[in-house]
């Protein structure tokens, strides 16, 4: 009663009393508001310790795979930078709740710890964080494909092909059959990977050559409509230069929605 009238006054006054984990990016406390949330936070429940992404990515990645199999989009889901899986497992999960039938779901990752940063290009973020996780000098790091050993340490180490797909299969409970995993450096998967249409591209690899040859290979695949989402533009300057050079070269600059300060996702032109 007592904190019902304080709450009460408060809020007369413009103020909200909120819990101290409210805007906890991983998990809020509090429902934000978005639509269908109760159902997308059941889904982020079950994969929220395989995956870094933030809570309101997730649950706009839920609402697009939902709009995807409720609209009957074209295409293969694909992600590209999966770590322990927990992205891609939330796609499935959508999937099971929304669709009739199961998609091809495409899983690109080295499986490994992530390859260095070009700090010429990716910034003074990339180059910080590497420095703070694995106590290397900054002069060691010139953007080689070679991986940055510990840098996932702090977070339970790399993503392991085994580990993920016993995640995906057993707790997410997706058909193996449609689970298609394109182990390597993108630089050597893309290339050779068979994919016809896409109804959304998730790319989570953080650097600019990561980002650009994802975009060189998978863009043209990407259905009119589906779904383009860059988990990382907000956060490293390299993710944001390959988007916009990519976006400038194409001739196109679609409207970027903004889901956090990390993330955008655009709808690709008819
Ligand atoms: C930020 S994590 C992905 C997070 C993940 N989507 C999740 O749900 O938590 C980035 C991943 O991309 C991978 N990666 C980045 N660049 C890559 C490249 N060029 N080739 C292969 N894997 C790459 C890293 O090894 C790492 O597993």
């Amino acid at each position: 009663m007592i904190k019902f009238a304080v709450k009460s006054i408060l809020s007369n006054m413009g103020y909200d009393i909120l819990r101290k984990d409210h805007f906890n990016i991983l998990w809020p406390h509090n429902l934000i508001g978005f639509d269908g949330e109760e159902e997308a936070r059941s889904g982020i429940r079950k994969v929220r310790d395989h995956t870094m992404v933030a809570y309101a990515s997730l649950v706009s990645l839920w609402q697009q795979i939902r709009f995807c199999e409720e609209h009957g989009l074209a295409g293969d889901y694909v992600e590209c930078g999966v770590w322990k899986g927990g992205s891609i497992g939330l796609m499935a999960l959508a999937n099971l709740a929304y669709g009739a039938t199961p998609r091809r779901i495409h899983l690109f990752d080295a499986f490994d710890d992530i390859c260095e940063p070009d700090p010429e290009v990716d910034g003074e973020r990339a180059v910080a964080e590497i420095e703070k996780f694995t106590g290397r000098d900054r002069a060691s790091i010139t953007g080689k494909l070679t991986p940055v050993e510990g840098i996932y340490d702090h977070m339970g180490g790399p993503g392991q092909l085994p580990e993920v797909k016993q995640f995906l299969e057993q707790r997410v409970g997706y058909d193996p059959a449609h689970l298609i995993y394109h182990k390597g450096w993108f630089q050597d998967t893309l290339p050779v990977a068979d994919i016809s249409e896409i109804a959304v591209l998730r790319l989570d690899g953080d650097w600019y050559a990561s980002t650009k040859v994802c975009l060189d290979h998978l863009y043209d695949k990407v259905v009119p409509g589906g779904f383009v989402i860059i988990d990382d533009y907000g956060c490293y300057d390299g993710c944001r230069k390959a988007v916009d050079e990519f976006l400038a070269k194409c001739g196109q600059m679609p409207f970027l929605n903004h889901v956090n300060r990390d993330c955008r996702y655009w709808i690709k032109p008819w």
